[in-house]
């Protein structure tokens, strides 16, 4: 047996985010500046989360970092710049006094996984750089502004790092010090909202986010008018929308902005097109749902990728979950469907029944994740719940 060696560690964990706002193109790729400012709503993670463990210890060779269990390559230009930016801040707020903080010339060794499919359109890498510089900030005990370096792992992390409703300022300074996340409300203001994410396919989607967005600024006459002319005005009434609790305001831009978004994607050259059949069936579902009612009580949103999210208020969820069930009737894993927050079954009425005319389309979609508003990133106190071992290597990932 050999002795194990001191290692320093600390396990944190970070949300996902859903923009109702859409962030698409940049106007700096190595800083990552966007071209519009976004806005979006942070998930709980209760169901949606990435955890993160950094360890630092003497022993260490070189800085490591495993993804869901697998050794990724630490040379990877993003992730080097969220690490070079907290050993900056770390090294600037250290000097002068020296107290008892991990090691700077130590090496770092990194684990982090996600509890939902990678590359699926469902904003991982958001979760993920959140994380990681979420993490990294507490190992080393740096409390400076962190979206700013989120926002260099992935744009959509920076608003990951807050909880609740979150805009993210595009700012003009050419060095990004401005281009920064702020909160709109906290995840308590609007208790009543319910997302569910309607998991359409696992599969990796064709176009990044990244190559995608380039080509669409490089391309698109459509993305340079919504940037300039429709975002700003969008922003301001979406930030009144939530102050006031109007679904139907909030539901309608949601949906609107993501069918820009989309119309982007098709207006670049050679086009993106992110959303399948499903997706559309989707959209036409909720559109026919609050045409029958006379009112918006649902809405959707697409990422890049066919995924939708959709918004609802409590008292509508059940019934809504009731008519996808009944329209995308599993396939399989019918136990397993339905993730979550708990969902009774509605009683739905002929009316709707027929208002909606939609022959069922069995294993469209593979499962819905129930879920609602939440908190920011949180530091897991439980040694238990660390993903690196005492060796510091990841632990068996199940
Ligand atoms: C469609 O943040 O993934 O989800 O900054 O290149 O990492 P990079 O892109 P990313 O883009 C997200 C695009 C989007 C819209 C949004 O989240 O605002």
């Amino acid at each position: 047996m050999t002795a194990e060696k001191p290692l320093v560690a600390i396990t944190c964990t970070a949300p996902t985010n859903i923009a109702v706002i859409k962030y698409w193109g940049k106007r700096d790729e190595k800083l990552i500046l966007p071209i519009n400012s976004s806005l979006s709503v942070t998930l709980h993670q209760s169901q949606l989360k990435t955890t993160t463990t950094a360890a630092i210890s003497r022993d260490f060779k070189e800085d490591r970092i495993w993804l869901n269990g697998k050794e990724e390559d630490m040379g990877h230009p993003r992730l080097q710049s969220c690490l070079r930016e907290i050993r900056r801040l770390a090294r600037k707020r250290r000097s002068g006094s020296d107290g008892d903080s991990v090691p700077l010339s130590y090496k770092v060794h990194i684990a982090s996984v996600n509890d939902f499919p990678t590359a699926a359109g469902l904003a991982s890498s958001a979760a993920g750089y959140a994380c990681l510089v979420y993490t990294l900030a507490q190992l080393y005990g740096v409390e400076s502004e962190l979206s700013e370096v989120a926002r260099q792992g992935s744009g959509s992390a920076c608003r990951s790092m807050l909880g609740g409703f979150v805009q993210w300022h595009m700012g003009d300074r050419p060095d990004g010090k401005d281009s920064l996340a702020q909160q709109v409300a906290p995840e308590s203001h609007w208790p009543e909202l319910r997302v569910l994410v309607l998991v359409v396919s696992a599969e990796k989607k064709k176009v990044t986010s990244s190559s995608g967005m380039q080509t669409s600024v490089e391309t698109s006459s459509l993305l340079k008018f919504r940037a300039e002319s429709v975002v700003p005005g969008r922003l301001a009434e979406m930030a009144r929308c939530i102050a006031e609790r109007d679904f139907e305001g909030f539901g309608q831009l949601t949906m609107k902005d993501s069918n820009q978004f989309h119309a982007t994607c098709l207006d670049t050259f050679p086009p993106i097109c992110y959303l399948n059949d499903t997706s559309q069936q989707i959209m036409g579902l909720v559109h026919r749902f609050n045409a029958h009612y006379g009112k918006t009580k649902v809405a959707y949103t697409f990422d890049a990728g066919p995924n939708a999210v959709i918004f609802t208020l409590e008292e509508t969820v059940d019934e809504f979950v009731t008519v996808i069930k009944q329209i995308f009737p599993p396939e399989m894993n019918g136990d397993r469907f339905l993730k979550g927050l708990p969902i009774r079954p509605a009683e739905l009425s002929e009316e709707l029944k027929s208002a909606l005319a939609m022959e069922p389309s069995p294993g469209g979609i593979r499962y819905i994740i129930t879920t609602q508003v939440g908190p920011g990133p949180q530091v897991l106190e439980d040694p238990q719940q660390q993903l690196l071992g005492p060796d510091g290597l990841p632990k068996l990932v199940s």
